[in-house]
């Protein structure tokens, strides 16, 4: 394969079609009879309509050609085989494993690691559920009813992200608190609201040596200590993390110490017993769905035909817009409040993996790798910046997210918000043009002066693309798909781009 991505033939060819497409309109596509069978794709509980983007069949097939030229189906296999794709690091990329089945084996550095992940991942859910039900107890004999996650990153975003999304799930036995932030307020906060001998504390840091945590777990354990006294830490800290020596180091307890891989990446990592906090509040069964979700995926991932895999078809559509419709950044748009901490969550996933500037070798790239990932949830941002999307000159791509089943009691209210996101979903690609804003204002009576003069302020030029992707309900399991179906959109958009995801030497 030549590395160079602008030598690729596919790629050439791309920029060909880009240009002879260039005249064309969204509006125009969209009109085109059979558009949504020909550009959307179910996998599971989850429907991707990318029938809003500037494209044909013909870009899709050269997109799938260029996956080809860029080895993708290789790349995918090496990924799931344990390969150090990691090159950089010397190290494979086995978050999948941390949610696969026990069998068969997969080597890695000479041993099995599934074993080593079914045990660990056992000890977890078993401390999850022991809090839950109250059979683990602080060291007065209370009941655990604070968690308090202490981490930042991957050991932060995707904990606070799962519990907020599946609020619906989550125990009211047990309250889960977050704090990341080095300012001193989350805790502050979190610490004046909880009654030191019901709180269990969970540090959670691949390396234990970033300093935001380390300096909140010792000014909570001094806080702990100053309540409960010296003994009472190895009680109510419990830590996740690959550095044996500074758990030992902080006091924790050998029973309440949970193991990390190096081949997990902190921001793939929510699968391991970094995701303590979620399994304490959704409990082992829905925890292991949320596994079971993500293993759907990675399944789909691995053998369905280019053209049919939405990771596939995510990732390329992601180049398509950036490297070639000239789309400078990415919209994510939740239209569920409770995923109100999905773009942020997605901000580390693609920010931190894309956001590399040299090849896989060490070579500038000569072309644009990670883009700026964005977003709030739909119906707010609609009535904030919604506005400049619709008639700014921003170039943008968005990504519009719902359960099509509410998980609230208000079944009408959420089919509004489902309506809105396909209204404004078809508003971006259609825009509004200054004859029909001519027309609306004629028809409301205006005098021909009147229509001449605001006419302009009420077109949109349209022409922006988006991808549907719809969840039949938001639960474990389709909360688990989605997320592993942009953990391997981002592994696509790498290996397009020729760059290492996996890395971190920022
Ligand atoms: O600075 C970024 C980072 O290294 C992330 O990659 C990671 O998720 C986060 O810091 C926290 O790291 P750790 O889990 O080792 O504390």
């Amino acid at each position: 394969m030549a590395d160079d991505l602008l030598q690729a033939p596919a790629w050439k060819a791309l920029q060909r079609h880009a240009s002879a497409l260039s005249g064309t309109h969204l509006r125009d596509l969209l009109d085109q009879p059979g558009r949504f069978d020909a550009f959307s794709r179910r996998h599971g509980s989850c429907l991707l309509d990318f029938s809003r983007n500037r494209l044909t069949t013909d870009t899709l097939e050269l997109l799938v050609a260029l996956a080809a030229e860029r080895e993708l189906p290789r790349r995918i296999e090496a990924l799931f085989a344990g390969e150090v794709v990691n090159a950089t690091e010397n190290r494979p990329a086995q978050h999948m494993a941390l949610r696969g089945p026990a069998s068969p084996p997969l080597v890695v550095n000479g041993a099995d690691i599934r074993v080593d992940v079914e045990a660990e991942r056992e000890r977890m859910l078993a401390l999850a559920e022991a809090i839950r039900s109250g059979e683990f107890r602080g060291s007065t004999g209370a009941r655990i009813r604070h968690v308090v996650n202490i981490g930042i990153g991957g050991s932060d975003l995707g904990l606070v992200m799962a519990c907020e999304a599946l609020r619906e799930f989550c125990t009211r036995d047990v309250a889960v608190h977050f704090i990341s932030n080095v300012d001193g307020t989350q805790l502050a906060d979190v610490l004046g609201s909880v009654p030191a001998a019901e709180t269990l504390f969970i540090v959670c840091s691949k390396t234990f040596v970033t300093w935001e945590t380390a300096l909140n777990a010792n000014a909570a354990r001094t806080w702990l200590l100053g309540q409960l006294g010296e003994e009472a830490v190895a009680r109510h800290f419990v830590a996740v993390s690959v550095n044996a020596p500074a758990m030992d180091q902080f006091g924790i307890a050998e029973a309440l110490r949970f193991r990390l891989w190096d081949w997990v990446g902190g921001r793939y990592s929510l699968w391991s017993s970094i995701g303590l906090a979620i399994a304490i509040s959704i409990g082992s069964e829905h925890f292991r769905e949320l596994l079971a979700g993500a293993r759907g995926l990675d399944e789909h991932f691995r053998t369905a035909p280019l053209g049919d895999n939405l990771p596939v078809l995510l990732g390329l559509i992601a180049v398509w817009n950036q490297n070639l419709q000239g789309t400078t950044s990415q919209a994510i748009l939740p239209y569920d409040a409770r995923l109100h901490r999905f773009p942020a969550y997605l901000q580390q996933l693609e920010m931190e993996s894309n956001g590399k500037g040299v090849t896989r070798d060490g070579r500038p790239v000569r072309w644009g790798t990670g883009t700026v990932i964005w977003g709030e949830p739909g119906n707010n941002a609609q009535h904030s910046f919604f506005q400049l999307l619709h008639q700014g000159t921003a170039s943008f791509a968005a990504d519009f997210i719902a359960p099509v089943e509410g998980s609230s009691p208000y079944a009408d209210q959420h089919l509004v918000g489902l309506a809105n996101l396909l209204a404004q979903a078809e508003a971006f690609a259609r825009g509004y043009t200054l004859e029909a804003a001519r027309a609306e204002l004629v028809a409301k009576g205006r005098t021909p002066d009147e229509v001449a003069r605001l006419a302009p302020h009420k077109v949109h030029p349209g022409n922006h693309p988006s991808n549907v992707l719809l969840l039949r309900r938001l639960d474990p399991r389709s909360l688990g798909l989605l997320i592993a179906l942009y953990e391997q959109k981002v592994f696509v958009q790498a290996c397009i781009w020729g760059i290492n995801p996996f890395d971190q030497w920022g």
